[in-house]
């Protein structure tokens, strides 16, 4: 949700900022900015669309803009249409910013700063951190930034120029994610470290109330009084060619075919003599027996994670779980317990919902893990307890191999929940930890049927609405299978539990319109062969997802296409199943000539509300 650079070194910052702009142009894509101090100006040019676009404005101003210092900025709309003026950096005679996130009290800032006759020019609420900043700027930056940040309420992640400190760059944030990143004769912000991982892999975190002095030989961090701090360095372990396609056409194939490494990865520390053990992560049997029940909050995708988590402690474990999309949890006031456990799931770590799901239970002293992907991201940070994922950086926007991740935690936590509550013996446990240690290899299985699939795509490439039914875990897929579609090739899918069908949705089908039809759990096979019935007899065209043994239980009649998985115990098919849904919609995007690893409107990071 926006992505902010800042760069001050040996090299040219306009080539610098845009490169790093490219990297974090998943956080957000309709419009970019940089500012440049030349010849004791600061330059700034600002295009609408990709960044792509702001590099040929560089290039035709190559001039004007030579340069060591300068800040960047890709936008994600919210407060203004994507135009070249609502375009960051938003400037004055003394000063540039670019600003993430939101200022809620912007209109009472703006109408105080109206009466000092300051004129406004864009529908932003970014303007106002510009303006704000002239009007108590007197030559003490950090003085000036502690008095702007203390007015400002909502979110936000600074990068700011002032006109007459020229080698120097300056930050800060609340809520929305900002690292200071440590080079050879040059220092970075950013709003994450990929930005500047072909630089350095050392970095700062910066917390609220801590303001960024950087140059090119110096980093100072400083309270709002202004005295130094002292942090911590981190180290990143996301290397370069992680975050580059590495000869895949696009982020999204080359992630789904991560997909068998990153759960190796993920498992494997936490799999001691083929038994679950989060020892690794400071979780030990005695915490978990604690629990009486168990929340999952997150967003999107990994709230569909949540949901194959719940159907899973539930069976093995007999623990009850509530699933609660974070924006709803954090405003309905939850009952909770003090034997009630939180987790929250991301993969960024920063989703501003989630965030604020996690600091509600924290605040009434409910006990939280946070299964996130980003080491060091704030809903690391804050959690009690932390599983990190290893996916690696995932810079497609849709979410593919950090979901696979945070199920396949899911499930070593289910099966953890279910020893420390004997509901299962240790080699019952050993069993499905077997079999969980198969699931990288079925996985690569299943990528081999991207042809097939490619096929399937290709043949409902023009339909306009397509249904996903299923049943039990089953269901639990169809909702990440129906958003991956939706997101990537903009058709209207819907998620129906297969029975739920009759009692209304049923008046949507119509001949031809198709359904895919997951039909892998053994218990309820006969139940969805009869709601499959059911739509074909309304002219369905049916995509089966099943496996050889339950395909010789199908009348061939009711069949239009079919997907062949493989025969994996039943509580293991969310691993085989969502892949194919991935491909499904990846292909469908493809087709459909759809920006697979930027489809409209999103943005990677949602970082506000
Ligand atoms: C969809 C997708 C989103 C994210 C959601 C939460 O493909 O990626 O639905 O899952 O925005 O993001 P994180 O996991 O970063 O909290």
């Amino acid at each position: 949700m926006c992505g902010i650079i800042g760069y001050a070194g040996e090299l040219q910052a306009p080539d610098v900022i845009i490169d790093g702009l490219k990297k974090l142009e998943y956080r957000g894509y309709d419009s970019a900015g940089l500012s440049v101090f030349n010849n004791g100006e600061i330059k700034t040019i600002k295009s609408i669309g990709r960044i792509i676009n702001l590099e040929e404005l560089k290039n035709k101003n190559q001039d004007e803009l030579i340069s060591n210092v300068g800040i960047g900025h890709t936008r994600w709309a919210t407060h203004g249409k994507p135009s070249e003026k609502n375009a960051h950096p938003h400037f004055t005679d003394k000063v540039s910013i670019v600003h993430n996130g939101i200022i809620e009290n912007y209109l009472k800032l703006k109408k105080c700063l109206e009466e000092k006759n300051y004129v406004f020019e864009t529908e932003t609420d970014s303007e106002i951190v510009a303006k704000l900043l002239d009007y108590y700027y007197q030559g003490d930056p950090i003085q000036a930034i502690s008095k702007v940040i203390s007015r400002l309420e909502g979110a936000f992640a600074l990068a700011i120029m002032f006109k007459d400190q020229p080698q120097k760059i300056y930050g800060a944030r609340k809520e929305c994610p900002l690292i200071v990143a440590l080079g050879e004769n040059q220092n970075f912000i950013a709003s994450d470290i990929n930005a500047v991982l072909e630089y350095t892999n050392k970095y700062y975190n910066i917390d609220y109330q801590e303001i960024i002095e950087i140059s090119k030989d110096s980093v100072e961090i400083l309270d709002i009084d202004g005295n130094k701090i002292k942090k911590q360095i981190n180290i990143a372990n996301w290397n370069v060619a992680a975050a580059q396609k590495c000869g895949y056409e696009h982020f999204m194939l080359k992630e789904i075919n991560e997909q068998p490494q990153a759960i190796n990865s993920t498992i494997s520390p936490r799999i001691i003599d083929f038994l679950p053990d989060f020892n690794y992560d400071n979780i030990d049997s005695d915490y978990l027996k604690k629990f009486n029940k168990i929340f999952i909050v997150a967003c999107g995708t990994a709230m569909y994670a949540g949901m194959v988590g719940k159907d899973l402690i539930e069976k093995i474990a007999r623990v009850p779980v509530e699933v609660d999309v974070a924006s709803e949890f954090r405003y309905r006031d939850p009952i909770l317990t003090k034997q009630d456990l939180l987790i929250v799931i991301s993969q960024s770590g920063e989703t501003a919902d989630t965030l604020a799901a996690l600091r509600l239970a924290k605040s009434k002293q409910i006990e939280t893990l946070a299964i996130v992907n980003v080491v060091g991201s704030s809903i690391a940070r804050e959690a009690d307890k932390v599983i990190t994922t290893f996916a690696g950086p995932e810079i497609a926007v849709a979410s593919t191999k950090a979901y696979i991740v945070q199920v396949a935690v899911m499930y070593l936590l289910s099966i953890k929940l279910a020893l420390v509550n004997q509901k299962l013996d240790k080699n019952q446990a050993r069993e499905y930890i077997k079999i969980l240690m198969q699931m990288p290899e079925a996985i690569s299985d299943v990528i081999g049927l991207s042809d097939n699939i490619k096929n399937i795509a290709t043949k409902y490439q023009n339909t306009k609405d397509m249904f996903f039914l299923g049943r039990g875990l089953d269901f639990a897929t169809c909702l990440e299978g129906s958003l991956k579609l939706k997101e990537i090739s903009y058709i209207c899918c819907q998620p129906y539990q297969a029975g739920e069908l009759k009692h209304g949705t049923i008046s949507l089908i119509t001949d031809n319109i198709p359904v895919v039809c997951v039909a892998t759990q053994t218990n309820l096979f006969d139940k969805m062969i009869s709601n499959i019935k059911e739509v074909k007899a309304r002219g369905a065209k049916t995509i089966f997802l099943t496996t050889p043994e339950l395909e010789t239980k199908i009348e061939k009649e009711i069949i239009d296409d079919i997907i062949l998985l493989p025969c994996i115990k039943d509580i293991f098919m969310p691993f085989v199943i969502v892949p194919v849904f991935q491909l499904m919609a990846y292909h469908m995007g493809i087709i459909k000539d759809c920006d697979v690893d930027k489809p409209r409107n999103l943005a990677k990071s949602v970082t506000v509300e």
